[in-house]
């Protein structure tokens, strides 16, 4: 058994953030990570990272933009604290070397993002997060912090008591993915999953193959409840054969959409008089598939971004990775033509419930970035928020795990928070096939290190009889998930899509029981890792699905066809999935419009 102070499981961006604060602590770190630091999917991230900087911007600017754009479902106290801390952590960046795009003056440049109020984009060309992956990674390595590389999270160490928060996690199980190996790593102050988003549950994301919602799923069967998982983020400008995203910088730069008739649709059929393309990621994409399902759209596929009157100086200088996208991928010199794009699945607002500090209900188990949800985005993300948000609490996250004092949290977590009960007309049974399925059935287990015995043991199990046999394939289940959410739970939802969704997702869950690994090698096994992490895939599919049935509303990103307004008389409220050993209960918990400095209220979100 491996043992450390603080374990980070995934070292992207909100993991390396966190790592470096727990070292900053004094403690003894371990980042334990399927993929290589520097081939996480931030390194994907092109836009930029918002933050207050301007003398002529403000922290409280930069929060209201926040709350609008959650559509008024993020809560306060991290939206506040989020904002106030973002200008630090990007002048901490820049001092570690960031190389971020400047002014002739020297200045750090800001451009314009979708949803705010004042340019504060902080960038580094179109590919920003390739930057903050490595400055970051050399602050790792520069500290001397354990990188368990290609090591694959299978489980959690959590104690099994009935309560879920007074359960303790005091580690994870872990697969060696060279060698085969499973081993428990022991956590002695903390765990911190910072796994990224679920992309993969659909067919057309802008998300990498290693992004299969582990840690959300991990956390969600050991009791932590998922938090707001309907609000999906569809990002308006995505190469239509891949799902590679082409940057919101392109817009914020002045890039412009068109429909088929070239006419400027976001002005011309009146979907953001005021913003246009820069009005915030949900508007533009419902505005886009509007003019496509219209008949406006090309190929009756996609839409035009032209960013061709922006000239050739100014794209090569601000924008040259989108020319190397764009000709790779579709075969369009953005240069001379304009770029295909359509939306797709891009963010998850929801996930793994966490307060300020990055602390779930569970004792010692931490969540940031995007695999958590705090929650700041609400029901829709700014462009440029997700890069300071993974600083902002991983480093929380690292500095509270390590057992430094940053003050009680406001928000609340776990069953206590409950305000009311859900009510879900499902037309399937949820959760686990029989019943009942305990991630922490160690018996009469007690104490650290038995808890993290008891799970290598399971594990152990569970990768023996997933190589016994010769069942179906990983694959077949995948597909069928991510073709039914792709089919019914995305932009456009209503109530006989999704519920058709929930029975695919329970056809996918029973054909899963007979899943088997065919590959029988112990080395680079990627048949094996697939097999788990669509196990993860099919539970987050469904926490999903199961959210949008219930949220009768219209809100932000969460868009039903029954319901076209928002209902803030009965929805200000996070939608809550308890796994419940198997038996998914859903709740809900009141909304915090209580800042810092004011209150929020709700207004008409238009752009
Ligand atoms: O469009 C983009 O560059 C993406 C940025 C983001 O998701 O924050």
């Amino acid at each position: 058994m491996y043992e450390h102070d603080v374990l980070v499981v995934g070292a992207g961006g909100a993991g390396l953030r966190a790592a470096i604060a727990a070292h900053e602590e004094g403690a003894d770190v371990a980042m334990v990570t399927k993929l290589h630091p520097v081939r996480s999917h931030t390194g994907a991230a092109e836009g930029g990272i918002n933050a207050a900087l301007h003398p002529e911007d403000s922290w409280e600017l930069h929060a209201y933009d926040t709350m609008k754009g959650s559509d008024y479902l993020g809560d306060a106290p991290a939206i506040d604290t989020f904002a106030q801390d973002a200008p630090e952590e990007v002048i901490q960046l820049e001092h570690w070397g960031m190389p971020f795009s400047r002014e002739d003056d020297g200045k750090v440049s800001q451009r314009p993002f979708g949803g705010l109020s004042h340019p504060r984009t902080t960038y580094a060309g179109a590919e920003t997060g390739h930057h903050l992956l490595h400055t970051m990674y050399e602050q790792v390595v520069k500290r001397g912090i354990e990188v368990y590389d290609e090591w694959y999270v299978l489980d959690l160490a959590v104690t099994d008591e009935d309560d879920p928060s007074e359960r303790e996690c005091h580690g994870v199980v872990a697969y060696d993915i060279q060698t085969g190996e499973i081993e428990g790593f022991k956590g002695r102050k903390g765990t911190i999953l910072a796994t990224g988003g679920p992309g993969q549950v659909f067919d057309h994301t802008t998300n990498a193959v290693a992004n299969t919602g582990d840690g959300p799923a991990m956390a969600y069967r050991a009791g932590v409840p998922l938090e707001d998982m309907e609000m999906i983020q569809f990002h308006p400008t995505t190469l239509p054969s891949t799902g590679v995203l082409i940057s919101e910088g392109v817009r914020g730069e002045g890039g412009i959409l068109y429909n088929a008739e070239k006419e400027r649709l976001m002005f011309e059929h009146g979907y953001a008089n005021n913003d246009g393309e820069l009005a915030s990621r949900d508007v533009v994409s419902r505005a886009e598939l509007t003019e496509i399902n219209a008949g406006r759209g090309i190929e009756d596929e996609y839409v035009h971004l032209d960013m061709r009157h922006l000239g050739e100086e100014r794209i090569i200088d601000r924008l040259e990775n989108i020319l190397h996208l764009a000709e790779d991928f579709e075969g369009v010199d953005g240069l001379d033509e304009p770029m295909p794009v359509k939306p797709g699945q891009h963010y998850a607002m929801g996930g793994i419930e966490v307060d300020e500090n990055g602390e779930s209900c569970i004792s010692g188990l931490y969540a940031a970035g995007e695999c958590a949800c705090v929650s700041l985005h609400g029901a829709n993300r700014l462009g440029g928020n997700a890069l300071p948000e993974l600083l902002v609490f991983g480093a929380r996250a690292g500095t509270d795990a390590a057992g430094a004092d940053i003050g009680a949290p406001e928000i609340e977590t776990g069953y206590e928070a409950k305000s009311e009960d859900g009510d879900l007309d499902s037309p399937v049974e949820l959760g686990a096939v029989g019943g009942t399925d305990v991630a922490a059935d160690g018996g009469a287990v007690t104490g650290a290190a038995s808890t993290v015995e008891a799970a290598v043991e399971r594990a152990r199990e569970r990768v023996d009889s997933l190589m016994d046999g010769d069942g179906v394939n990983h694959a077949e289940v995948r597909a069928d998930i991510q073709e039914t959410m792709t089919e019914n739970v995305n932009v456009f939802r209503n109530e006989d899509g999704l519920k058709q969704a929930l029975r695919d997702i329970r056809g996918a869950r029973e054909h899963y029981q007979d899943v088997s690994v065919h590959d029988p090698s112990r080395t680079y096994n990627t048949d094996l890792i697939q097999t788990i992490e669509t196990r993860n895939i099919i539970d987050l599919a469904e926490a999903i699905t199961a959210g949008a049935l219930a949220r009768e509303e219209f809100r932000g990103a969460h868009w039903r066809q029954e319901y076209q307004y928002r209902d803030d008389e009965n929805w200000i409220k996070h939608t809550m999935l308890a796994w419940n050993d198997g038996d998914p209960e859903l709740y809900y918990k009141p909304v915090i419009l209580e800042g810092a400095e004011k209150t929020y209220e709700p207004k008409e979100r238009s752009y």
